[in-house]
């Protein structure tokens, strides 16, 4: 099978078909995902929470997304595959740079970060040294203890602006992809329609080029329920890999997420 690009993510975008993204942890997940056709997959600093049982991102290192990105390589080696710089791994330019370049090595084929305008010379400092990188706006988890608690982001006409300027800032810095996570539909509309590269929307409406969910809550194996955004394809599917080909079925025919999973 051959590697998955973003030229191939690019070339959807264009051709306006939707793809499927989860978070993925370990090998076997990995492999059944790849398996069943997920192309892109992304070693979230959600790993905290899913797979280390804290209540936030924080406690996450670059040493543990080296650990869980190179298991997911071993059993997904043609997906495009995206390892979080956690919690303060990228807060000076020469951290930055030793943070992404272990990740790069551990088998990652782009890095995500979270944050809007002020990243812009980070984006571009990475980009220019041959890392890719993927923004995340909106609900960005590192900055809870900013936001006060995990709330949808964007809501009034201010910060739904400047969440499209700093959208626009990354994608002039350099970024290739950019997850938007927990806005209303509208506006993530807007910002899918305004930029070149590819969105990944996790709570963000059916809008977006793709869609991205924590393995935990498509497969509803979190035992603290399933966020609205989310959707337990392991109800309807029988099995894991039902489930999964259940989510890539829906999210290729923007039947996932529908307006129950997504903010106004
Ligand atoms: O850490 C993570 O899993 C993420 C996704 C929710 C996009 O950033």
């Amino acid at each position: 099978m051959k590697m998955t690009t973003i030229s191939h993510l690019r070339a959807k975008k264009q051709q306006q078909s939707k793809f499927a993204s989860i978070t993925a942890y370990d090998a076997s997940f990995a492999r059944l995902f790849e398996q069943e056709g997920i192309q892109v997959m992304l070693v979230g600093d959600s790993l905290g929470m899913t797979m280390q049982g804290h209540g936030s991102t924080l406690p996450v290192t670059v040493d543990n997304i080296v650990y869980h990105t190179q298991c997911v390589r071993r059993g997904a080696p043609t997906c495009l595959l995206l390892a979080d710089l956690p919690f303060m791994s990228y807060a000076t330019p020469a951290q930055t740079f030793e943070s992404a370049a272990t990740l790069m090595r551990a088998g990652a084929n782009m890095v995500k970060l979270e944050g809007g305008s002020w990243l812009a010379e980070t984006v571009k400092g990475l980009t220019e040294r041959a890392v890719p990188v993927c923004g995340h706006l909106g609900l960005t988890p590192q900055s809870v203890n900013i936001f006060g608690g995990y709330k949808v982001q964007g809501r009034d006409e201010d910060s739904a602006e400047q969440l499209l300027r700093d959208a626009l800032a990354l994608e002039r810095a350099g970024a290739q992809l950019l997850v938007l996570e927990c806005i209303p539909v509208a506006l993530a509309q807007r910002v899918t329609q305004a930029l070149v590269i590819p969105t990944i929307g996790i709570g963000a409406g059916n809008v977006t080029d793709g869609q991205i969910l924590v393995m935990q809550d498509a497969l509803g194996i979190t035992g603290q329920g399933t966020p609205k955004f989310a959707k337990n394809f392991l109800a309807q599917g029988g099995d894991i890999r039902s489930a999964v080909s259940g989510f890539i079925h829906d999210v290729e025919q923007g039947l996932f997420p529908g307006p129950e999973h997504s903010f106004q």
